[in-house]
């Protein structure tokens, strides 16, 4: 989402007639986009913005904005806190970002973070020179209205909001007519597109997905991300009935103890969390499944984290990222005693991490000898003929060919090697 976000925001600044630099030292103006889900984002934002006080004191026309969920929670703290900083912008206000910066060139400081009822996303049309040639993000809801009470996605993205389908056809068309031949649909919780929509204009997303597929020479599609508690049946027969849609599910379960969930808010339970990952096997039995885990929540106790393990053991996923629990103010789990030592938070991810990564390498190897579509993203930086692609599950391939490829050409390979975080393959008979 913040990647989406930086470039609209360069895409805005570039029609003032400001140009992207390579380095910071030549920089007339800077944006920090920040992320504020953990506390350790957070605090990497502050040191970072604390270290252009430097050049600042060499260049006071410099101008300093920050984006992103830091800003918005922060916001008037913040210029309190780091007074050289000029802009403080949040998530709903970029679109305003030219305005912020001609105020800025004035000498007048700007705080952008008050967030409005009736928001709406404006339509855009990015810029086809800006991001990779073949693969390109497109926002379709902003916000989150879950409130799982570790999350401060709801505090500082606000409530959900999503975009108009014609809006979000539009960019899709645009992109794909400018060569672009993946798209990942963005939002903190896709399967809530349209909820928010005035009565009657109602389109769900799987009926959204399916118009989006539709779009004539988009070759991949792809969305992220989704609360289990929401994935319909609908959603799952996509995956039955559009070829272009990637094998690939990113399923967040956090925890795999019921009690656990509970007290996050998440409203499912292991068993019907299994039952939905039983249902996409079933509409896509190879699709590949990816995860993300909170270790050491308040009251996570030793049994809740053995629960955890034995899902993992249960579900197989090809990856899962996984994180300490860390208190994120005024998310309601601040209020809840930390009963989790650091040390032990520390020990159970460790424990967590060694076994997916035995499973990842597992799943991996059990491509040998399948031929896949690979859909290249270029010369991996070995050079030599090594090429470098993405499966429909969204994995790293790895091979050896004398062709030369454009990013987004799709090529047949077979896979050789199952490795931890990629795969290696060779071409297939007839492509060599
Ligand atoms: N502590 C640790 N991890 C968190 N996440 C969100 N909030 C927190 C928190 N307070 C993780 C969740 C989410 C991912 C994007 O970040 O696993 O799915
Ligand atoms: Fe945060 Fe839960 Fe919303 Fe995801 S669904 S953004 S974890 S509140």
């Amino acid at each position: 989402m913040n990647e989406r976000d930086s470039e609209i925001m360069l895409q805005l600044l570039e029609q003032q007639g400001y140009l992207l630099c390579a380095d910071l030292d030549s920089a007339d103006a800077v944006i920090v986009n920040t992320c504020s889900i953990r506390g350790k984002a957070e605090q990497k934002a502050y040191s970072f913005i604390g270290s252009l006080r430097r050049l600042k004191k060499k260049k006071p026309h410099l101008i300093i904005a920050v984006a992103g969920c830091v800003a918005q929670q922060e916001g008037a703290k913040m210029k309190a806190r780091m007074p050289h900083v000029d802009i403080i912008v949040g998530p709903q206000a970029i679109y305003q970002l030219p305005d912020f910066f001609r105020q800025a060139a004035d000498a007048t400081a700007v705080i952008a973070t008050s967030q409005h009822k009736d928001f709406t996303i404006p339509p855009f049309l990015p810029d086809i020179g800006h991001g990779l040639p073949h693969k390109r993000f497109v926002t379709i809801m902003q916000g989150c209205n879950n409130y799982c009470t570790y999350c401060i996605v709801p505090y500082t993205r606000g409530r959900e909001v999503s975009r108009r389908p014609e809006d979000i056809l539009a960019e899709v068309r645009h992109l794909v007519d400018g060569g672009v031949r993946e798209i990942t649909l963005l939002g903190q919780n896709v399967n809530s597109y349209g909820n928010d929509h005035p009565a009657g204009g109602q389109t769900s997303f799987p009926e959204l997905l399916r118009q989006v597929a539709a779009v004539p020479g988009l070759v991949r599609l792809r969305f992220t991300t989704s609360n289990p508690k929401d994935l319909s049946p609908a959603l799952m027969a996509c995956f039955q009935d559009l070829d272009n849609l990637c094998h690939h599910f990113h399923l967040p379960v956090q925890s795999g103890s019921n009690a656990v969930l509970k007290k996050m808010n998440r409203k499912y339970t292991v068993e019907s969390y299994m039952d939905k990952v039983r249902g996409l096997r079933r509409a896509c039995a190879d699709i590949s499944l990816t995860t993300d885990i909170i270790v050491g929540f308040p009251g996570e106790t030793e049994a809740d984290f053995l629960a955890t393990m034995d899902l993992l053991e249960e579900v197989r996923y090809d990856s899962a990222f996984s994180f300490k629990y860390s208190s994120r103010p005024p998310a309601a789990s601040c209020n809840l005693a930390e009963t989790v030592s650091e040390e032990e938070k520390a020990q159970r991810l460790a424990l967590f991490q060694k076994r997916q990564n035995e499973i990842s390498l597992e799943r991996h190897q059990e491509y040998v000898g399948t031929t896949l579509p690979v859909m290249i993203e270029g010369e991996s930086k070995t050079g030599q003929g090594q090429w470098s692609g993405r499966s429909s599950h969204n994995l790293i391939v790895n091979f050896h060919s004398p062709r030369t490829y454009r990013p987004g050409e799709l090529e047949n390979v077979t896979i050789t090697e199952g490795c931890l975080h990629s795969l290696r393959a060779e071409l297939s008979q007839g492509d060599k």
